[in-house]
């Protein structure tokens, strides 16, 4: 009896597994890609896209998912949720991405990039990644 409950859960735990490795899998494969183009920095930011889970919320495509689509934004006006709007600049989106409840975009949770993204803070606040990821994002048609 007893030997039978944990064939059944080294089976679920095995199923498990395999789902993670699938979702690792998919992440990696990194569905959605943008047009980096070139742009050496801009193609490490799309690396670091995937890498960091943002594509997990943003679509590079136009769809909204749990957080806004991110391409074709720079230069563009967003509306707050606190009613002011902006235009999409650099340091707007410099601090999104270190400070995302600094300012929330009208229609969006508040705290739930923080929560995706607290895993990955200190490598976000390196200039070189977070420059990259600028770069990448500010070229996305
Ligand atoms: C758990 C989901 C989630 C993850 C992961 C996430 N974001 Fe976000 N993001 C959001 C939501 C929701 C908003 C809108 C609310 C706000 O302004 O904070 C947002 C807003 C933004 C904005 C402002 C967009 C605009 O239209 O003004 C940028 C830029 C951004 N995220 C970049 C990133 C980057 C880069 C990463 C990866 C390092 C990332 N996000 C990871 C959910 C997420």
């Amino acid at each position: 009896m007893r030997g039978r409950f944990s064939w059944v859960g080294g089976v679920s735990a095995g199923l498990v597994l395999c789902l993670a490795l699938l979702l690792a899998a998919c992440g990696g494969g990194g569905g959605g890609r943008g047009s980096a183009g070139a742009d050496p920095l801009a193609e490490r930011g799309e690396q670091l896209f995937d890498q960091y889970g943002c594509a997990a919320c943003h679509s590079v495509k136009g769809e909204s998912g749990i957080g806004p689509a991110l391409n074709g934004i720079f230069g563009k006006e967003v509306q707050l949720e606190d009613g002011t709007t902006l235009v999409v600049d650099d340091a707007y989106l410099r601090e999104s991405i270190i400070d995302p409840d600094a300012k929330i975009v009208k229609g969006y949770p508040k705290g739930s990039m923080a929560a995706g993204i607290a895993a990955y803070k200190t490598e976000l606040e390196k200039e070189e990644n977070l420059e990259a990821l600028v770069a990448y994002i500010k070229n996305l048609k």
